[in-house]
């Protein structure tokens, strides 16, 4: 398949990883990815997304090393009076390339709404970060025959129309953490039709936008998820938390 957009594999590793493990995770994924470059078979841009904690140690310990950090969500202001939160400037401002924004469990453990999430990737742009906006149905939404209209109305609420440094992951909620992915024709209509409406929304930039998906992709379902068409890629949670199932992953490509 001949793609146009640079395949991007990330890691989510959402509320997981203490100090040894975490860098321990990093450090075999740098020098798996350093090797592959130096070989010519790297075929992705690699990011990980650890805990706030570990951000600033993994950033270092991969510099120099093809893969980048990003946070897992940032605050839409810059500084300020909010207790526990994080600005894209601070992720910015040690070395992160990419924010996470309106993850489902984001948008629903938090709260989040279509307008919350645009004011946080507009925050992500802002910083000079890409967003990575997250969009997807719930199971109940699958089955009333609503997930296009759903992530429809996700994207046009909660991606910035100004910019391409976005990147729309689809993770249909009923396949996070489940073991259960969507089927390729599935993932494949869904990509096609976020690309037509990203196109709507953002002109010709839309067709620059990669789209990744997520949900339960492992090593043996990832070559078929990465082969359809409008799959740029894979936003990748437990799976991302171990050297061998994340590499598994890139390699499928
Ligand atoms: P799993 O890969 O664990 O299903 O998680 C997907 C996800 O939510 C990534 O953001």
């Amino acid at each position: 398949m001949t793609r146009t957009r640079t395949p991007l594999i990330a890691g989510n590793c959402k509320m997981n990883g203490l100090v040894a493990a975490s860098m321990g995770l990093a450090a075999e994924l740098a020098a798996r990815a350093t090797d592959a470059a130096r070989a010519g078979s790297l075929k992705a841009e690699i990011l990980l997304c650890p805990p706030a904690t570990l951000l600033a140690e993994v950033g270092r310990l991969v510099a120099g090393s093809p893969i980048v950090t990003g946070g897992q969500d940032c605050h839409a202001e810059t500084a300020g009076a909010f207790t526990g939160d994080i600005s894209a400037e601070m992720l910015a401002d040690i070395g992160c390339r990419y924010a996470i924004v309106g993850h489902s469990e984001r948008r629903s453990l938090h709260g989040e709404s279509d307008a919350d999430v645009l004011a946080k990737a507009s925050a992500a742009l802002r910083a000079g970060l890409g967003a990575i906006v997250c969009v997807g149905e719930t199971a109940a939404e699958r089955d009333g025959g609503e997930a296009l209209a759903v992530v429809e109305r996700q994207v046009r609420g909660s991606v910035p129309s100004t910019s391409d440094a976005v990147v729309v992951a689809y993770e249909p909620i009923w396949a996070i953490g489940t073991g259960r992915t969507a089927s390729p024709a599935d993932i494949g209509e869904v990509h096609s039709h976020l690309r037509a409406v990203l196109k709507d929304h953002l002109g010709p930039k839309g067709n620059e936008v990669r789209i990744l998906y997520g949900g339960s992709v492992k090593a043996g379902n990832a070559a078929a998820i990465l082969a359809t068409a409008d799959v740029d890629g894979a936003l990748v949670g437990g799976a991302s938390l171990k050297a061998d199932d994340f590499w598994g992953i890139v390699t499928a490509l």
